[in-house]
């Protein structure tokens, strides 16, 4: 069992839904947290109810999908916190359209965001966990990344790379002390993007608790688990663990479950609030 007291976490997507939560429930271990994000208000409010439970954050607001700019950032960050135990790459954002209707900024910024940054934030910090012989690398994925998400097809595919990377680098990591974990929620209700948007998950899809993703993510750490699948309760979660075998096996089969959740019908409705969200704005 590792022990987080003491150690340094380098979380991305600090400020605000889940890993805002993360960040609070990580400090309260006794970890150091450094909080990444672009948001400063976000991070400084973090940083306030972090410090009034007693915990300890190093804010350093940063526009993670800036990719070639990530080796000055960590170069800043292990200034003002030293080596970094952990990494989280929590950060995210999602975009909902029909393929053809996305423009080349939007994917390079799902893909930048949610995969790149995770990639080259993990490259940069390796060597110094290396040597260190430990280390722990998080990737907080999603159900999307083991099924298409229709209308969600970039955030589903920098899913499924961040979950295909982590699985690849964790063999090849093995037996050097550093460790590679990815945990993948499924619909999230009480904070985050989906609750952002005002959109219920499809009545069956099964939907989770913040509080339960969190508890995940640091028993992944904790007892060093590879990968993490987690839908409402150990029953949902199993059922999900099964249609997913089968799915291995027909992936139409899956595509029949995806419309019969309402999985198609849910991204459209979200498409449609993220667009009057941007008009507003
Ligand atoms: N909510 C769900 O239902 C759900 C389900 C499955 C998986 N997940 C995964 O859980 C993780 C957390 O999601 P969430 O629901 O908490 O999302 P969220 O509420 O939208 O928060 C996303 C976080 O990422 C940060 N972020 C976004 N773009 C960034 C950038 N370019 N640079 C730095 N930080 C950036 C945001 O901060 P700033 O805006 O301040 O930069 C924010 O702190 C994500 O990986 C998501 O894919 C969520």
């Amino acid at each position: 069992m590792i022990a987080l007291a003491g150690k340094t976490v380098l979380l991305t997507g600090a400020s605000r839904g889940i890993g805002a939560s993360m960040a609070i429930a990580i400090a309260k271990e006794g970890a150091t947290v450094v909080g990444l994000s672009r948001s400063q208000q976000g991070l400084a409010q973090v940083q306030q109810q972090i410090e009034a439970v007693g915990g300890r954050m190093i804010a350093i607001p940063a526009d993670v999908s800036r990719v070639s700019e990530l080796s000055t950032l960590i170069k800043e960050v292990k200034s003002a916190a030293g080596p970094i135990d952990i990494l989280i790459n929590n950060a995210a954002i999602e975009i909902y359209r029909a393929f053809q209707n996305y423009s080349l900024d939007e994917i390079q910024r799902v893909l930048s965001t949610n995969l790149l940054a995770a990639i080259e934030l993990s490259r940069l910090l390796l060597p110094d966990m290396l040597a260190q012989q430990t280390g722990h690398i998080i990737n907080i994925a999603s159900l999307a990344a083991k099924k298409g998400h229709p209308y969600d097809s970039i955030y589903s595919a920098s899913k499924a790379g961040l979950l295909m990377w982590a699985d690849a680098i964790r063999q090849e990591l093995s037996g050097s002390g550093v460790t590679v974990s990815t945990v993948c929620p499924g619909y999230v209700k009480d904070q985050g993007l989906l609750s952002d948007t005002k959109v219920h998950a499809p009545r069956f899809a099964g939907v989770s608790m913040s509080k339960d993703v969190v508890a995940a993510v640091i028993k992944a750490i904790k007892t060093d688990r590879a990968e993490v699948v987690l839908n409402e309760n150990a029953y949902m979660t199993l059922l999900t663990q099964f249609l997913f075998a089968v799915e291995q096996f027909s992936p139409r089969f899956g595509d029949m479950v995806n419309r019969w959740l309402g999985v198609p019908q849910l991204n459209l409705k979200r498409a449609e609030v993220q667009s009057a969200m941007v008009q507003r704005s």
